[in-house]
């Protein structure tokens, strides 16, 4: 069960900052202030801790020893699959697919789910907002199979326009795949109504959930999605460790992706007969340590809530947002108006390298580049922006501190 939300007045920022070890050092002689979430979070004691703990005592290889340390790895990591059942509210563990990050999970359903039933002048609808993660995949198995690529386009705020996606979707098209939330923009897709819509014609929706799970509560079921994927990295957990959801009659028409250990059941050099679900999809030794951290994240979220969290980081964007627009200069990228923590922005004659560079040295950590979405920068037509990416351990202070740097460069360099 999810716990009920923090009221703001009692968001504990100063008992979660103390939390997060890493944010408690000076870069170039200046207190850290971390805002580049988006492409990974800091990580919490009780994840570090956790990990440590794990390999002093639990750690051996799961579901194949009789012997009690891997009989306590298996319940562990088996544990943090139901931590992830419960986070995104799934109906069952079996539809819980550890891979290694949002990537995989994205080419998992590229090469096991299309791959088998993509046919010439077959569709798959993405929208203009993607990254690259949830382009090339789909580029890759509609250019072996002869299908086409649609892009369902999004207007200058970056929000998607609903009622062209909606005359994209036709007999042709196999699978939708949107972001959930947008990395280089930040616009929280209306995913329930892509799901509906895409669901009039049959068709299954993959939701790149990579941005959202830090910010949001998601709840697979009430989304109605078929697939969705997401990164432990990003959610204060582990690099190496992300899931991919799908719903049960899905996976189990789907081949397996990989071939290994762990995903069988009986082998003989003629025939292999395929594990149960999940193991089915998960080839080898797992990334065993990462997913009993990945736990660990989840666990931490659940018990400040996401909903306090989500609060809080919108009050601090609505904030930054604010103060942004005071300053001459400053465009903002992507405004839409369902839109989580992200701030991406671009400053009159001044690269976004040099923005970064010169943030660095104030001890403020940004993200200057495509932010692999290189379509989305063609679309606004800038070759890359500064982003400064907030998570539920940043503060209004921190904003302060970054508007005023950025005032700082414009004198400098403007
Ligand atoms: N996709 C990640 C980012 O937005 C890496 O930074």
């Amino acid at each position: 069960m999810r716990q009920t939300a923090l009221r703001p007045s009692a968001y504990p920022i100063a008992a979660i900052r103390a939390d997060f070890p890493a944010l408690h050092q000076k870069v170039h002689g200046k207190p850290l202030i971390y805002l580049d979430n988006a492409a990974s979070s800091q990580k919490p004691r009780q994840v570090i801790e956790t990990l440590a703990e794990f390999y002093a005592h639990d750690y051996a290889n799961v579901h194949r020893g009789v012997h009690t340390l891997s009989e306590r790895a298996t319940a562990r990591f088996e544990a943090a699959r139901e931590a992830v059942r419960r986070f995104l509210n799934a109906k069952e563990r079996a539809e819980i697919v550890f891979v290694r990050g949002t990537t995989e999970a994205i080419n998992l359903v590229a090469q096991s789910y299309c791959r088998p039933r993509l046919q010439a002048g077959d569709e798959v609808l993405i929208s203009a907002m993607e990254h690259h993660s949830n382009i090339v995949p789909w580029q890759l198995v509609c250019r072996e199979k002869g299908a086409k690529l649609k892009v369902a386009p999004m207007n200058q705020k970056g929000e998607l326009q609903l009622d062209e996606f909606a005359q994209l979707l036709g007999p042709q098209t196999r699978l939708v795949a949107v972001a959930h939330m947008s990395n280089a923009l930040g616009t929280i897709n209306p995913v329930k109504e892509i799901c509906a819509l895409a669901h009039l014609h049959g068709i299954p929706v993959l939701v790149d959930g990579a941005q959202a799970v830090p910010h949001l509560p998601v709840d697979v079921q009430a989304l109605g999605c078929d697939f969705y994927a997401f990164s432990g990295h990003k959610l204060y957990g582990p690099t190496g460790i992300g899931v991919l959801y799908g719903k049960r009659a899905l996976l189990e028409a789907m081949p397996p992706w990989q071939g290994g250990g762990e995903m069988i059941r009986r082998v003989t050099f003629e025939a292999t007969e395929y594990n149960d679900l999940p193991y089915k999809f998960e080839a080898g030794t797992p990334a065993i340590a990462e997913a009993v951290g990945l736990g660990a994240a989840i666990e931490y979220l659940e018990r400040l809530g996401l909903e306090a969290v989500e609060r809080h980081e919108q009050e601090l964007l609505a904030y930054a947002t604010a103060k942004a627009k005071e300053i001459k200069g400053l465009k903002i990228i992507g405004e839409a108006s369902s839109k989580g923590a992200i701030l991406s922005f671009t400053l009159e004659g001044i690269h976004p390298h040099d923005v970064g560079t010169f943030l660095d040295h104030y001890g403020i950590a940004v993200r200057a580049g495509h932010h692999c979405a290189m379509p989305v920068m063609d679309f606004f037509n800038v070759p890359a922006t500064t982003r400064a990416s907030f998570a539920l351990y940043n503060t209004y202070e921190e904003v302060d501190s970054l508007m005023a740097a950025i005032q700082e460069i414009i004198k400098v360099f403007g």
